[in-house]
């Protein structure tokens, strides 16, 4: 009897329990659980991006935004969503900049199509804009407005032709109050048009502060 109960302390010390140091305690288990791994966190790119008769650049296919957001989804591995106009904005860009003045102007909030799939599953949220009239396309805080981003990272990026990010970071740090905002990257259109090394390299050196 002794030598079973001898036997049963010995398989009781080997299987790691009592005091073994790997033990967790219900708090770290709990804290565990709470806080998936970076592995477990689902990245969202999502954008706006026009196409037709670009300022210096004559007419394109695939719009500034769009190829900058691709390469950041490649590079983190994430999904990737296009928000796009209900009605789309026109090809010509003089008349393009009085929609989006008019727009400015009133804050209109012009309808958009689609929907991200399960919205809730992503932690992180890329998105990606053209600046307009140094703000962000009216687009962007309708998609922002439809979707839950309470508790979410935000992380800006946008393609410009001069002005930079401009105040784009505190508009969506406004329009997200209890979002992480992460700072933005601002790419020159013409450069994400025509020079891909050199966006490869900033979107490198970008994620590479944000720690990916
Ligand atoms: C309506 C409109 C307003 C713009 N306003 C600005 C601006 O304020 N500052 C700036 O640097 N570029 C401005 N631009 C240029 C765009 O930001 C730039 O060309 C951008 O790369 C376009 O991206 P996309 O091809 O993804 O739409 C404007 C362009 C348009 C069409």
């Amino acid at each position: 009897m002794k030598k079973i109960l001898l036997l049963l302390l010995a398989m009781f010390m080997m299987s790691g329990c009592g005091n073994s140091a790997q033990e967790k305690s219900p708090v770290e288990t709990e804290k565990a659980l709470a806080a998936p791994s970076t592995a477990d966190k689902k990245i969202l790119v999502v954008y706006f991006s026009r196409t037709g008769e670009e300022y210096g650049l004559g007419n394109i296919t695939k719009g500034n935004t769009a190829i900058v957001a691709d390469i950041i989804a490649q590079k983190v591995g994430a999904d990737i969503f296009e928000i796009k106009a209900a009605t789309p904005y026109p090809d010509n860009y003089d008349a393009c900049l009085e929609l989006a003045k008019k727009e400015l102007e009133s804050n209109a909030r012009p309808a958009v199509v689609g929907n991200v799939d399960n919205f809730a599953q992503y932690d992180t949220i890329f998105i990606g804009y053209p600046i307009w009239y140094a703000a962000l396309p009216r687009v962007i805080l309708t998609f922002i407005e439809s979707n839950d981003f309470n508790g979410k990272t935000i992380i800006p990026f946008c393609t410009h032709a001069g002005s930079g990010l401009t105040g784009t970071e505190r508009e969506l740090k406004e329009a997200c109050p209890n979002s992480k905002v992460l700072n933005g990257l601002a790419i020159i259109g013409k450069t994400a048009q025509n020079d891909s090394a050199a966006v490869q390299k900033d979107v490198d050196a970008w994620l590479k502060t944000l720690g990916y």
